[in-house]
């Protein structure tokens, strides 16, 4: 029987699961699915180029790299050093310069000063690494990292679809000879196995119910709040959901 992940946040992250990673998400695909969504939403909330953007989740760089591309001056930041590492090498080999940084997000006040950013992204399903005991804390960091009127960029799975069908879609972006399966679903926490190249590894999710986001976010100080389900705005039937809230002064 498989066996979730007794590892928690960047510990889940090893060396031998960066190393496939980028096997995993193909950044081709992945680039035309999203079809500059989050430079097009960072524009639309007046977060031009030059702009300072940190990528709390930066994992190997996809969005991290494609940003520091476009102009915007980007902070790497991920807790698994192997994830870096790799970032580091794709960012030399994409020719751009991201500055980059491990740190667990419950701490980022140690490492970065307030109000140093105009946006805050953390994507690819990452917040729901958080525990729901930790998430008022990490909430509270990234506010503090925030400019005034700064904006935090964040995105999730439909975990009620999830729990509801005991299956995890995909989705094109993903690719196809990765094998993926629901070890567990439940409102604590759904396991997930994946093998890639050979590879097994196990990954959990504290469940982020869509329902419950704005809630979540007013308490810890941001609004207006606005949602996309995939990419598309307003859309509830989506297999991911994608928020912008306002850091608000
Ligand atoms: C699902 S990966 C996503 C990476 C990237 N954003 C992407 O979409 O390809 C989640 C990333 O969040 C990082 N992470 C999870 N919990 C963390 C924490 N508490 N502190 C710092 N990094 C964390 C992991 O190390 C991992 O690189």
């Amino acid at each position: 029987m498989l066996m979730g992940s007794k590892l928690k946040g960047p510990e889940q992250y090893p060396h031998r699961v960066a190393k496939i990673w980028d096997n995993y998400v193909d950044w081709g695909s992945r680039r035309s699915a999203e079809n500059g969504f989050f430079t097009k939403l960072l524009v639309s909330h007046g977060i031009s180029r030059g702009a300072r953007i940190l990528d709390m989740a930066a994992g190997t760089g996809f969005h991290s790299i494609g940003l520091a591309r476009e102009g915007f001056k980007v902070t790497a930041c991920d807790g698994s050093p192997h994830m870096l590492n790799v970032l580091r090498d794709n960012a030399r080999k994409n020719n751009v310069d991201v500055a980059s940084l491990q740190a667990y997000w419950n701490s980022l006040d140690s490492v970065l000063p307030p109000g140093n950013f105009d946006a805050c992204i953390c994507l690819g399903n990452s917040f729901t690494h958080v525990s729901f005991e930790e998430r008022e804390t990490v909430l509270a960091q990234i506010a503090m990292l925030l400019s005034p009127g700064g904006i935090y960029v964040f995105d999730h799975r439909n975990f009620e679809r999830i729990i509801e069908t005991g299956e995890i879609n995909g989705g094109s972006i993903y690719r196809k000879d990765a094998k993926i399966s629901v070890i567990r679903a439940t409102s604590e926490l759904v396991e997930v196995s994946y093998t890639v190249k050979g590879v097994t590894f196990p990954l959990s999710y504290h469940p982020v119910f869509f329902e419950k986001v704005p809630e979540m976010l007013q308490k810890a100080g941001f609004g207006p709040l606005e949602f996309y389900g995939d990419f598309k705005k307003g859309e509830r039937d989506a297999s991911f959901f994608q928020w912008v809230a306002e850091k608000m002064t």
